[in-house]
């Protein structure tokens, strides 16, 4: 095969073959397809789109581009949730040992922050001690022993994607949904679980801004897990607005605490709740109660014996940021905020980074003092932002400024509810 010929053949309109997909995605792993190369026939990809077979294909030769995990020896089933990712978006930290404590085992390999998303590994490591790197085998001893383990995925789990992804997040070529698909389902399969629940972000906070290309990115991955074996439900939920009422590493743990304890905002509550029930659908514990988990405690025992597992001092207090700036509102009315201000003011505040090598603050990030739709006075606080470096807080000022509506009524300010599954 010949890379340049790939790349025209997809310019030009055409599907390519199982062959040539095989082919360039391996040579492009192995270094024979450079840089430029690849770079190029993504851009192709997200023109000129790609059918079912295509992506289908371009998944496998993304999962042979590494190892397969394989947890099917496990005591008890292994499922796996996956969010495409937004603001405030902490849903893992509960949902992992809630769904553990419901009798299921839960291998989650997680990702780090980019851009204005927060990412799992970067929040839990706000945890003294906490180690986000384990083997295979230390991931397999823990889901025998602690039933959930959250933490970085191996060099060896999809390696093509890895290098592609960086590839897509400097050439512009991010949002293609069949790259996007490709890209999360090569990773998920490869991991082995026997079940996989998609958590579909759609809104100003998510990838998929509008609700149309969410619908498509869930059916392609669907239907990609089925092409595998894997069984796979997805729900679409709403990104407009952050979830909860914390974004930020600490702040975020700390939030998925009151949650544990039975407390917490109810739209994360919900959320994770939902998923729950989704994946012990499909992972055949249907007969348990995760509300009930919740609230007698379970959860939270499992989550103190899977921080330890992995290092952390789960009774250690959360770093906290060196300074706290209060907002006040402007003016009365009922204030909602915007998911995807919200999240570039945590991230101009030092909770996420801009290339992939630098540092995130752990107590940096947004809190809102008010949930949306809620009726303010002029002068009442409604947000505090909390950084370590106070010379980035008129940046993030200005982005919490834009992040923030106060409308005339309370009906006014009713946003779109979370979506529903599909
Ligand atoms: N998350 C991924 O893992 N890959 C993408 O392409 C987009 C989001």
């Amino acid at each position: 095969f010949d890379a340049v010929e790939i790349i025209a053949t997809k310019r030009d309109g055409a599907a390519l073959s199982p062959a040539q997909i095989a082919w360039v995605v391996d040579a492009y792993t192995r270094g024979v397809v450079a840089d430029e190369q690849m770079s190029a026939l993504a851009m192709a990809i997200l023109l000129r789109g790609m059918d079912r077979a295509e992506i289908s294909a371009w998944t496998t030769a993304m999962i042979d581009s590494g190892r397969r995990l394989d947890f099917s020896g496990l005591p008890r089933p292994a499922v796996d949730k996956h969010s495409t990712g937004g603001v405030g978006d902490k849903i893992t930290l509960p949902l992992a040992p809630l769904v553990a404590a419901c009798g299921l085992s839960v291998p989650q390999l997680s990702g780090r922050g980019l851009g204005h998303t927060g990412g799992t590994l970067d929040k839990l490591e706000a945890i003294p001690g906490w180690r986000a790197q384990l083997s295979n085998a230390e991931i397999e001893a823990q889901l025998r022993e602690v039933g959930a383990v959250v933490c970085a995925p191996g060099d060896d789990l999809a390696p093509a994607d890895r290098k592609l992804y960086a590839l897509r997040d400097a050439t512009g070529t991010v949002e293609s949904i069949p790259l996007i698909a490709s890209s999360i389902m090569s990773k998920k399969i490869a991991e082995g679980a026997c079940g996989l629940v998609l958590d579909v972000k759609t809104g100003s906070g998510a990838f998929m801004k509008d609700l149309e290309r969410s619908r498509e990115l869930a059916e392609t991955m669907v239907a990609l897990g089925a092409d595998a074996g894997l069984p796979t439900t997805a729900v679409l939920t709403d990104m407009d607005q952050p979830l909860g009422r914390t974004a930020g590493n600490a702040l975020e743990v700390r939030e998925s605490l009151e949650v544990l304890a039975g407390g917490g905002p109810s739209d994360v509550v919900e959320l994770t709740v939902a998923l729950a029930r989704e994946m012990l659908e499909l992972g055949g514990g249907g007969e348990a109660d995760p509300a009930e988990a919740l609230a007698d405690g379970r959860a939270m025992d499992l989550w103190r014996r899977m921080i330890a597992a992995q290092g952390g001092d789960p009774e250690a207090a959360l770093p906290t940021a060196r300074h706290v700036e209060e907002v006040r509102a402007t003016a009365p009315g009922a204030v909602t905020f915007e998911a995807y201000q919200v999240g570039v003011t945590a991230w101009r505040l030092g909770a996420g980074r801009a290339r992939k090598e630098d540092a995130v603050q752990a107590a940096a990030g947004v809190e809102l003092l008010v949930g949306p739709g809620e009726q303010v006075s002029a002068g009442q606080p409604i947000a505090a932002l909390h950084t370590d470096t106070p010379e980035r807080i008129p940046r993030a000022q200005e982005a919490f400024e834009a992040a923030v509506t106060v409308h005339a009524t309370v009906d006014e300010a009713r946003g779109v509810g979370p979506g529903s599954r599909i």
